[in-house]
């Protein structure tokens, strides 16, 4: 596999980062996961304008042009190979030369990377047809979800959490509402509306999420963006997430209670075609 470091196109096992690079030693990066479908990327300008938001919430400076970006993405995808998979970025503040918690100079240069990952077979994904048990635990990430940080430790302790529990994934919940999944923003369809937290520095603003939420309401179906609780999801006729490497995947059960019948709702079913369908 060829990776992209720094502007070098080079074979994964030559390519090198500092161990004193910010994004090492203090998770000071951000990243995109940007899907590939039939060799082609999905939602791209929506993952490079978050890039730029994040990046500037950091203040770090944005080493890369627009036309530089999707350039490495696209050669990485025909080098590799891709068909059906996803792109990985990250940016970090960069090799200081030694380690401070003040930020290096100006003029010190961020560390890009990008990688390719083939995921053969990708929308059909048979987890679509069966959908995820989800679990609930307690949201102890930071209070600045909204910037695509490559700080993951807890959402990646949840992931484990449910799995050891026999579940897909882990809903995080505070105050008693449901913020979001471990990597995906989380949904509840009640009397045909679908029902999804309002944006704010809470959740990360899915790219997916604004794309099946622009669909939806094309398609005259109504959407509230408010929080719910983890007992008006559970009472749900419909739950599902949405992520970038998941597109829409139903949610069939939380904390053991079955939602609805206990089988992938019509709505989830229906957005997971409309989303698929408009967006290769
Ligand atoms: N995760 N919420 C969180 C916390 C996420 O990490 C993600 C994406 C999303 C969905 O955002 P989008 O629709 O733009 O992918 C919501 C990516 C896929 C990941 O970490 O692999």
């Amino acid at each position: 596999r060829t990776v992209y470091v720094n502007g070098d196109y080079l074979p994964e096992d030559q390519a090198k980062v500092s161990v004193f690079d910010r994004g090492f030693v203090m998770a000071d990066g951000v990243y995109e996961v940007t899907s590939v479908l039939g060799g082609k990327l999905i939602d791209f300008g929506g993952h490079l304008a978050r890039l730029k938001r994040s990046l500037e919430a950091l203040q770090m400076r944005n080493p890369l042009s627009d036309d530089d970006y999707l350039a490495a993405h696209r050669r990485l995808v025909a080098e590799n190979g891709v068909t059906d998979g996803m792109v990985y970025l990250q940016v970090t503040r960069g090799n200081p030369g030694d380690r401070d918690f003040a930020f290096p100079p100006e003029d010190t240069v961020p560390t890009v990377v990008m990688f390719t990952q083939n995921k053969p077979g990708l929308a059909d994904n048979p987890a679509a047809k069966t959908g995820w048990k989800v679990i609930t635990t307690e949201d102890l990430r930071w209070a600045r979800r909204d910037i695509k940080t490559v700080q993951l430790l807890f959402p990646s302790l949840a992931k484990m959490e449910a799995k050891s529990k026999g579940a897909d994934d882990a809903w995080l919940v505070e105050e008693g509402k449901v913020t979001e999944g471990t990597s995906n923003n989380a949904y509840i369809v009640k009397g045909g509306t679908i029902i999804t937290r309002e944006l704010s520095s809470d959740i990360l603003h899915g790219i997916t999420r604004a794309a099946v939420l622009r669909f939806a309401r094309e398609a005259q179906m109504k959407v509230e963006e408010r929080s719910f609780t983890v007992a008006e999801a559970q009472e749900a006729d419909e739950a599902f997430i949405t992520s970038a490497s998941a597109f829409v995947m139903p949610v069939v059960s939380i904390d053991g209670a079955a939602i609805g019948d206990g089988t992938v709702g019509p709505v989830a079913r229906r957005l997971r075609e409309i989303y698929l369908e408009e967006s290769v």
